[in-house]
């Protein structure tokens, strides 16, 4: 090799070195379920699109399980710009737009249909677009399924089963109100701690959709389980505002297309549980009963004065539209 071509191939090689590699943004991608839960499933469909859409442009880290923490705590750092991405419940959604808590509403929805089509629909896409006003991005309406009781004390049948019982909600006024109504001791409390105040006893129960008592065990800590379908449970995609805006376009369609595959994998995942988690959840040793219509309309009943707070607060109108739409 000649003097100048040594010379330019060492060059080369310096200008090899010195060349920037373009850098993965991380995702971290916090929930408070397990792999293998429906946020679980949601999540990998996720990164799968993402990743498929952008190349190299992104890697994931996945913080199942409450990794990051509780809900509200991840809601917040999605907030700050210190955690990109995570999938949540309605839970505490509220406390950053109140609006999303007419969906917390128990007896509003007849089915998963009527459900999905309100979130889907204006409605619910007008509500998600609020989280632009206070430093997040909703990208998706996704899904737990409608919420059951399950209890250490007694089996339920009638709103005066429910006297009394120490049971866990969210933090979330509109499912506090009804159990008060109902005449229960609701306490609320946040995802992290609840089963180990379930093995404690400082609760009796607790309620959350097949999807939850399926994926989480909860047949380990709880002796009965009511199939009460009181409310139904929504979840949502949710991403940080900076972290968004800091997207180019063709990587916010790739997240949004992402969003989409995720929350249909989300509900996939439901609509299986659904059929299967009652059957799995006796054969664990769980003692079930479903509450018949008559049953279920009693329970309507006993939370009347909850409903006077929920039309003061939502309106009676959007209420109306909801439980009318077609
Ligand atoms: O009950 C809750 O807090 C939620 O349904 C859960 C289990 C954290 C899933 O989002």
């Amino acid at each position: 090799m000649t003097y100048q071509i040594r010379t330019l191939a060492a060059a080369g090689a310096l200008i090899a070195l010195a060349a920037p590699t373009f850098a993965e943004t991380e995702v971290k991608l916090g929930y408070a379920l397990a792999a293998d839960s429906h946020y679980g499933v949601a999540a990998k469909k996720f990164e799968e699109v993402v990743l498929a859409e952008t190349g190299d442009q992104f890697s994931f880290t996945h913080f199942p399980s409450s990794g990051l923490g509780g809900e509200r705590e991840v809601i917040e750092g999605l907030q700050l710009g210190t955690i990109e991405a995570t999938i949540v419940s309605s839970g505490t959604l509220a406390n950053f737009v109140p609006e999303t808590g007419v969906f917390d509403i128990p007896f509003l929805f007849n089915g998963f249909d009527h459900a999905r089509a309100v979130l889907d629909g204006e409605i619910g896409q007008g509500i998600l677009a609020q989280f632009d006003n206070v430093g997040l991005h909703g990208l998706a309406w996704g899904e737990q399924g409608f919420r059951h009781i399950t209890n250490n004390r007694n089996a339920i049948h009638t709103p005066a089963d429910v006297a009394g019982l120490k049971i866990r909600t969210m933090e979330n006024p509109v499912h506090l109100a009804a159990f008060n109504a109902m005449g229960a001791a609701p306490t609320p409390m946040a995802w992290p701690e609840v089963i180990s105040s379930l093995q404690q006893g400082v609760i009796d129960g607790q309620e959350n959709p097949l999807s939850v008592i399926v994926s989480v065990k909860l047949n380990e800590v709880q002796k009965y389980l009511t199939l009460s379908g009181h409310v139904y449970s929504p979840a949502m995609l949710l991403v940080s505002k900076p972290f968004w805006e800091g997207l180019d376009d063709a990587q916010k369609a790739a997240f949004e297309k992402a969003a989409t595959a995720a929350a249909a994998e989300m509900r996939a995942y439901v609509d299986n549980v659904e059929t299967t988690g009652v059957a799995t959840l006796k054969e664990r040793g769980m003692e079930v009963n479903e509450l018949s219509g008559e049953e279920k309309a009693a329970f309507q009943g006993s939370i009347q004065s909850a409903y006077d707070g929920y039309y003061k607060t939502y309106g009676q109108e959007l209420v109306d539209s909801i439980v009318n739409f077609k």
